[in-house]
């Protein structure tokens, strides 16, 4: 990857328009891996087309799924499981931890014999959180020291059961929920809070009667949360698919638009699920300005909403375990927001950071102290002394550690630095928001 550093310039005049974000990519990632195993032909609205989704699509593609992507309209031709065949070559998961924890629950339930493979960043990522609840039920995957390349044994017999799970993650949910679902076996899940549900709106969205507390309540329980996936053998049929917009991506310019004076954005049909909309909780217990309007369901039950967003005093915050879940990938933007902030805040139980695309969590408090910014870090906690609206120290060579979220977090940053900065590793946006730099430059010249 191209190590050359960008130089990145402080606000120049406020961020003001209305911009499309691009699809949701958690959901665009299950809307190829389920039409895949739907009979008949689904069409993808709003896809995302970004390099973790296009990992997704190339996986399903080599296990002979046709799938047709025109812009951000795809169309996939499922023919059921049945139909999967397998690859000769592995299956390159990319920077995608979800391609990779998704398809292998996928390929266990099938016990379809397939090795999967990744980056680098993903190489160096914990799979035995997957591979162990799996092999628990039957499901036999070979992992490399409990890391990817994966291997899964076509001798697996998934047989379903009761999984407590550890850790609020979707990301072993669905891989536990999908082997189930694909082996025709029942299972019931907990975890400590709910992490988001966009797997079980889009089974629900194909008939498949999955119960969970969280859509019980409308709202994420804030103690642990269950689901329970029936023994399913009935054909899944092909639906159409709309992706709402991506709240990650959206997060980014939320943010700057609360940081930067004289603010004004639209963001409209943002996915605001329960499970998923942390974000604008801490927004609001910052005191940014943000309105939420004109609350609708897609037709694959996903809550979506337009927010209006603007620049206002901030305060500090505290983000608690049960919020966690909720935000997990928009922490390191939130972190620049408790650095504009006035006070001190605390972000409580955010250990799973260590081990996304990079440790984001040590990443996060190392650009806010190139900002000048006080940080103090331990194993799964944060605490940021905020200085209100005076900027930011100018950076110098940031290291994204190609990390998408922490490339997002340095342009961020600069936009409210005393002067140009410079950073590494920013070509990583293409794995979640290719168009990023652009659609900021476009608000700042007021033309969103
Ligand atoms: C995701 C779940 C989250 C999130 C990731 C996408 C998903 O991971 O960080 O970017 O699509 O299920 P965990 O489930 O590991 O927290």
């Amino acid at each position: 990857m191209n190590q050359s550093a960008t130089t990145l310039h402080p606000a120049q005049g406020p961020l003001r328009g209305h911009l499309q974000i691009p699809g949701d990519k958690s959901i665009s990632h299950r809307s190829i891996m389920l039409s895949s195993v739907c009979h008949g032909t689904s069409r993808v609205s709003g896809f995302l087309v970004a390099g973790d989704t296009l990992s997704t699509v190339g996986v399903f593609r080599a296990l002979g799924v046709e799938i047709d992507v025109q812009g951000t309209d795809v169309t996939v031709h499922g023919r059921g499981p049945e139909a999967l065949r397998p690859s000769a070559a592995p299956l390159d998961c990319g920077n995608s931890g979800t391609t990779m924890r998704l398809v292998t629950g996928m390929l266990t339930g099938l016990a379809l014999e397939a090795t999967l493979i990744g980056d680098e960043s993903l190489s160096a990522r914990p799979m035995k959180r997957i591979s162990a609840p799996l092999g628990r039920f039957g499901g036999l995957v070979h992992t490399t020291d409990g890391r990817a390349p994966l291997r899964i044994d076509p001798s697996s017999a998934f047989t379903g059961g009761h999984h407590d799970q550890k850790i609020a993650s979707a990301q072993v949910k669905s891989s536990l929920l999908l082997a189930a679902l694909l082996s025709g076996q029942p299972m019931t899940l907990t975890e400590p809070h709910a992490s988001r549900d966009h797997t079980e709106h889009m089974l629900r969205a194909l008939g498949v009667p999955v119960v969970s507390s969280a859509h019980y309540s409308g709202a994420p329980t804030s103690g642990p949360a269950r689901v329970e996936l029936p023994a399913w053998s009935a054909p899944l049929q092909a639906r159409d698919i709309q992706v709402p917009a991506d709240i990650s991506s959206a997060a980014f310019l939320a943010v700057a638009a609360a940081l930067v004076p004289g603010s004004d954005l639209i963001l409209p049909g943002v996915g605001v699920a329960p499970t998923r909309a942390g974000l604008l909780t801490i927004l609001k217990r910052a005191g940014a300005k943000l309105t939420i309007s004109n609350k609708r369901r897609t037709g694959g039950g996903e809550e979506v909403a337009d927010l209006h967003l603007g620049h206002g005093p901030l305060r500090a915050f505290e983000i608690n375990a049960p919020d966690v879940p909720t935000l997990v990938d928009e922490i390191p933007v939130l972190a620049l927001l408790a650095a504009t902030a006035q006070g001190r805040s605390t972000f409580k139980d955010i250990g799973e950071l260590r081990v996304k695309e990079c440790d984001r969590l040590a990443r996060t408090a190392h650009l806010l102290r190139q900002c000048g910014i006080d940080v103090e870090e331990g194993d799964d906690w944060m605490a940021i002394e905020g200085r209100g609206q005076r900027p930011l120290k100018a950076f110098e060579g940031f290291d994204a550690q190609h990390d998408h979220r922490m490339a997002a977090a340095a342009i961020i940053a600069a936009l409210v630095a005393d002067g140009p900065c410079s950073a590494v590793g920013l070509d990583a946006l293409r794995i979640s928001y290719p168009g990023f730099g652009d659609d900021l430059e476009r608000l700042q010249r007021g033309q969103g």
